[in-house]
């Protein structure tokens, strides 16, 4: 059994980004005032932050237990913590757009990311579902990420160390940033893999690299945020045979409003984030069964000029 004492901070080798204790200089704090305005920043001795409420002094936050009000100079008030990885994402510094934490988790439960998983991701952005899947795979897992532009990956490691950064400037031990095109770096690195998941532009282009990466039974996932795009890497999947029946959907949530008799949904809401698609990778060889139910009248008539499954070839022109 651990020792109480033991429980009382998360070992570094856990590689969490969880830090208990006092608050440290070099650590991100949120600052949440009475508005819910929020503010993020990194705790530097003898530095000052600022806002419309006058100013409050770094060494006033450093050394105390997270979880406790300030008053800046001019009375405003503000909650101290540290932020979580839900919020670190939507607040630390962007190269390209960050998949939003309400995707990322559905990433990590959909695409079924495990402790010890080794996973590919293209493009790394940010960073942002980086940090989800390097949690979730831990320190004996692997996290191979691959990004074509340079400027995005400098962003991305920055926001990676900056999350789990040990003091030394190390940075997770499970991750592998590759600066290049995965549908090119991929083959060429002969990695084999758990799990795939592709947010960029044009993830039907990586589809053949994915399923030669692919061990049997793991998982391709994009992450695509219009329906042209959702319809291309769906039907690319499709035609490629290797993979069964892809599932597309996306997650929409609401905020509600509780306070005594008014109880009633949030009037606002992310409308839309982005689709999500996974399907399976068959064993080399095998093909999935082929759907038991037709396509929807047109579905892939002479207007449909996209990627076709086997079982729908282009109709003769001037048939319909
Ligand atoms: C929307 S961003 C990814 C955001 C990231 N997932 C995050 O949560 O912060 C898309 C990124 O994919 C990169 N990209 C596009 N196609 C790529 C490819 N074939 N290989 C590697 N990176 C690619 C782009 O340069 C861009 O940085």
């Amino acid at each position: 059994m651990m020792e109480d004492a033991q429980r009382n901070d998360v070992a570094p080798e856990a590689w969490s980004g969880v830090h208990r204790g006092p608050l440290r200089a070099g650590e991100w704090v949120r600052l949440v005032d009475g508005k819910g305005r929020k503010h993020n920043f990194e705790l530097v001795a003898g530095k000052r932050f600022f806002s419309n409420k006058g100013h409050l002094d770094h060494d006033e936050m450093i050394g105390r237990e997270e979880g406790f009000t300030v008053t800046s100079s001019a009375g405003g008030e503000y909650l101290v913590f540290r932020p979580l990885l839900s919020e670190f994402v939507v607040s630390m510094p962007r190269g390209a757009a960050v998949v939003y934490p309400k995707d990322s988790a559905q990433v990590v439960a959909m695409a079924d990311i495990f402790p010890g998983a080794h996973v590919v991701e293209a493009g790394v952005g940010s960073g942002a579902l980086t940090c989800s899947l390097l949690r979730a795979v831990g320190p004996y897992g692997r996290v191979s990420s691959y990004e074509r532009r340079e400027e995005f990956a400098d962003v991305a490691r920055a926001n990676v160390r900056q999350f789990f950064g040990a003091p030394d400037g190390q940075t997770h031990p499970a991750w592998q940033l590759t600066v290049g095109d995965l549908a090119e770096e991929l083959p060429a690195s002969g990695e084999r893999c758990d799990r795939i998941i592709l947010d960029m532009l044009a993830p039907w282009e990586c589809v053949d690299a994915a399923a030669d990466a692919l061990r049997a039974g793991g998982i391709v996932c994009g992450y695509v945020a219009t329906t042209t795009q959702l319809s291309r890497f769906v039907e690319t999947l499709r035609a490629h045979g290797g993979f069964t029946e892809p599932r597309a959907w996306e997650s929409l949530v609401r905020d509600w409003h509780v306070e005594g008799l008014a109880v009633r949904p949030d009037h606002k809401m992310m409308g839309h984030t982005a689709f999500l698609v996974t399907a399976r990778r068959m064993a080399p060889g095998e093909r999935a069964p082929l759907k038991k139910r037709r396509p929807a009248p047109g579905a892939y008539g002479v207007d449909y000029d996209g990627p076709r499954p086997a079982s729908e070839p282009a109709p003769p022109p001037g048939t319909e």
